[in-house]
């Protein structure tokens, strides 16, 4: 049998993968793109961790567990009474799985109408060859003059605290638990920990989560933070700031994390599940690296050039595997300016501009630099705020928790960072982005007609605040 030979071969169907395979096919490249995610039934399900066990199926739970809060506790204020309201856990989990099936089918669907062609099996590196590589596809062998690697991520264990998806549980176990536990620990309070909590707090769990930091959410405006953390305490999220976890055991009746608090005080929490969402590692098992020479960093990441360029020759590495941000859009970003580079053009990632975004209620969102960060980079800044309690749409959904934070230049009025806590931050976000983008001031935005009424009046009003001109508060 003869070898296959392809332009562009992207090792990885996740996000960074599957979208570099579509950009290089419209290119005009022959494209091949392996992925060895399954299915239960064993099937292809491309889409990596964002559409399988991360993006995707975290925000389909989080939508059903919301509209159970709602039903709960907020229907009544709009004069709606529901008596007797039911939960059914198997088939929130079986929705969430459909919405998954519906999105694994959707990009084979995109790789077959761009003429890319899929391998499902694992691909590694087997040997250099005629100034390209040959690559391991499943159980062929084919051949590729550019390699681009989009290998993601796995969850990060705890020393001495394996996960067994029974009792302790990383993302992957943590969505498609069957039954609502009656006490959950989570360990980390980033991005997974307070989306799984809130979750699971949602559909009657009592939640406690620990966190080594002495600070909650360190990466965000310290304003958006203060704000986050009185309102999760509210929602009845117990976190804990400083510990120092020293054992976990888990048992019959669960499972038992023995730490040491903020004030170095000896504690344990029993609890029936565990949560342990500290972070994640690049993953390049099973690529082969050795074969070829590929460097990987101390992290375990594949090292590459600001371009994504690795120490090889056309050998490529984008998303979860590389540094930077591990999020869906900036791997989807990489891909495109990979596949546009190797075909000559300009390809380009602002990270300046990749936004992040908390999808617990309320959401939190930003870009740009935070005021604690523009404080230690010495940058004379104004700042201007404008809560959601003031906005007339807000009012109306009922959902007024949280603020807009404009932070701008104060010589310039350059818009430096935008920081969202409230409803619909995730979507809010963008015209911050696309202004950002286009480096635009302040009063940019502030001069810009919005409708009414929206959340985003909100924006416009922060914008207003920068100089101390709201017009609605
Ligand atoms: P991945 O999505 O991990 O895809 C890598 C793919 O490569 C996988 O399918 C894997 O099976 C395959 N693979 C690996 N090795 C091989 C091999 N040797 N051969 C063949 N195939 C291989 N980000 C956001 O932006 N927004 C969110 O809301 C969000 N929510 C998240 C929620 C959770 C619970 C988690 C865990 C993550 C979340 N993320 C979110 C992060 C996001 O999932 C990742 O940043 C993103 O998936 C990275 O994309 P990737 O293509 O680099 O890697
Ligand atoms: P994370 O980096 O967001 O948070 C990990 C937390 O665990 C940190 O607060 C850290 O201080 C803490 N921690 C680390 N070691 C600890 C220890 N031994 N004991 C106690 N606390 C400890 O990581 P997380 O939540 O696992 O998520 C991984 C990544 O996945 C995120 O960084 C993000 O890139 C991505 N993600 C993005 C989402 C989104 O965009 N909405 C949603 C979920 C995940």
């Amino acid at each position: 049998m003869s070898t296959k030979n392809f332009d562009v071969v992207v090792i990885g169907g996740g996000p960074g993968g599957y979208i570099a395979a579509i950009r290089a096919a419209q290119l005009g490249f022959n494209t091949a793109c392996i992925d060895e995610w399954k299915n239960d039934k064993g099937g292809p399900a491309p889409g990596g961790t964002c559409t399988n066990v991360g993006c995707i199926p975290s925000k389909a739970l989080l939508q059903s567990s919301e509209h159970f809060e709602h039903a709960n506790h907020h229907f009544a204020d709009h004069g709606i009474t529901a008596d007797n309201i039911q939960m059914d856990v198997a088939k929130m989990v079986a929705r969430k799985d459909a919405v998954v099936k519906q999105n694994n089918d959707g990009i084979l669907y995109l790789l077959k109408k761009n003429k890319v062609t899929f391998f499902h099996g694992r691909g590694s590196f087997v040997a250099a060859k005629d100034g390209g590589y040959e690559i391991k596809a499943g159980e062929e062998v084919i051949a590729a003059k550019h390699v681009i690697v989009a290998t993601g991520s796995n969850a990060r264990q705890l020393p001495g605290a394996a996960f067994d998806e029974e009792n302790i549980l990383s993302n992957d176990g943590a969505l498609r638990l069957g039954a609502v536990p009656k006490k959950l620990g989570v360990i980390g309070s980033g991005v997974i920990g307070l989306e799984m909590g809130s979750v699971w707090r949602r559909l009657g769990a009592e939640v406690t989560v620990l966190e080594g930091l002495p600070t909650f959410l360190a990466a965000v405006d310290e304003g958006v933070a203060k704000e986050a953390a009185k309102l999760f305490k509210k929602q009845g999220l117990n976190i804990e700031l400083g510990v120092k976890i020293s054992e976990v055991k888990t048992g019959k009746k669960g499972v038992s994390v023995a730490y040491a608090n903020a004030k170095g005080e000896a504690q344990t929490l029993e609890v029936d599940k565990l949560i342990v969402s500290i972070g994640r590692v690049p993953n390049t098992i099973g690529l082969n690296v050795d074969a070829v020479g590929l460097k990987l960093d101390e992290r375990g990441a594949i090292v590459v050039d600001e371009d994504c360029k690795t120490n090889l020759p056309n050998v490529w590495a984008v998303g979860d595997v590389v540094r930077g941000p591990m999020l869906a859009h900036k791997a989807e970003e990489e891909g495109v300016a990979v596949a546009e580079r190797i075909a000559g053009q300009h390809g380009h990632v602002n990270f300046n501009t990749i936004p992040w975004v908390i999808y617990t209620s309320p959401e939190i969102a930003w870009v740009g630099r935070t005021e604690q960060q523009l404080k230690a980079d010495g940058v004379a800044y104004k700042a201007g705020q404008f809560p959601f309690l003031a906005n007339g749409r807000a009012r109306a959904l009922g959902d007024t928790n949280g603020f807009v934070k404009f932070l701008a230049d104060a010589k310039t009025d350059e818009i430096l960072g935008v920081h969202i806590i409230g409803p619909m931050a995730s979507e809010l976000i963008s015209e911050a982005v696309v202004a950002m983008e286009f480096k635009a001031s302040a009063e940019d935005i502030a001069r810009i007609c919005h409708a009414h009424p929206s959340l985003s009046e909100s924006t416009k009003e922060a914008a207003l605040a920068v100089d101390k001109r709201t017009l609605n508060f």
